[in-house]
């Protein structure tokens, strides 16, 4: 799948969101090196604190099916412009796959694309 597929896949799993609280839906779509995609979408909880982010869905549907080696994982959400993975995902994602590739949209549509170590240099590891 490209990046484009790729994000039209988060945006087909946005529609999944669950955010009566901030009312912001993010969607996912995480694509494994055996060519299998996982979508993900936020999880919204009444307690705020149960709440898990979109790429966390995609990452733990994933690892529970037996994927751990992800290429690219695709983000999109309602807020419109570019919307980068949150400091806990991207040290899940990189517990698994510190060279996935961080496919966002701008604004204006365009495809922006990061590399984890641009994200996040140095995760903590035991
Ligand atoms: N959210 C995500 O799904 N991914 C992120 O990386 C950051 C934040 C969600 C959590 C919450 O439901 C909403 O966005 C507002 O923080």
């Amino acid at each position: 799948m490209n990046d484009l597929e790729l994000l039209a896949a988060a945006n087909k799993a946005m529609e999944n969101a669950y955010a009566p609280y901030s009312g912001f839906r993010v969607g996912t779509a995480l694509l494994c090196a055996d060519g299998r995609v996982f979508t993900g979408c936020n999880i919204e909880n009444s307690s705020y604190g149960a709440t898990n982010c979109a790429e966390r869905t995609a990452v733990f549907k994933a690892v529970s099916e037996g994927c751990r080696d992800f290429s690219a994982i695709a983000i999109v959400s309602s807020g419109g412009g570019e919307t980068f993975p949150c400091g806990i995902c991207r040290q899940v994602l990189g517990e698994f796959s510190p060279n996935i590739r961080i496919i966002l949209r701008n604004k204006s549509g365009e495809t922006a694309v990061y590399t984890f170590q641009e994200l996040m240099p140095k995760i903590f590891s035991l």
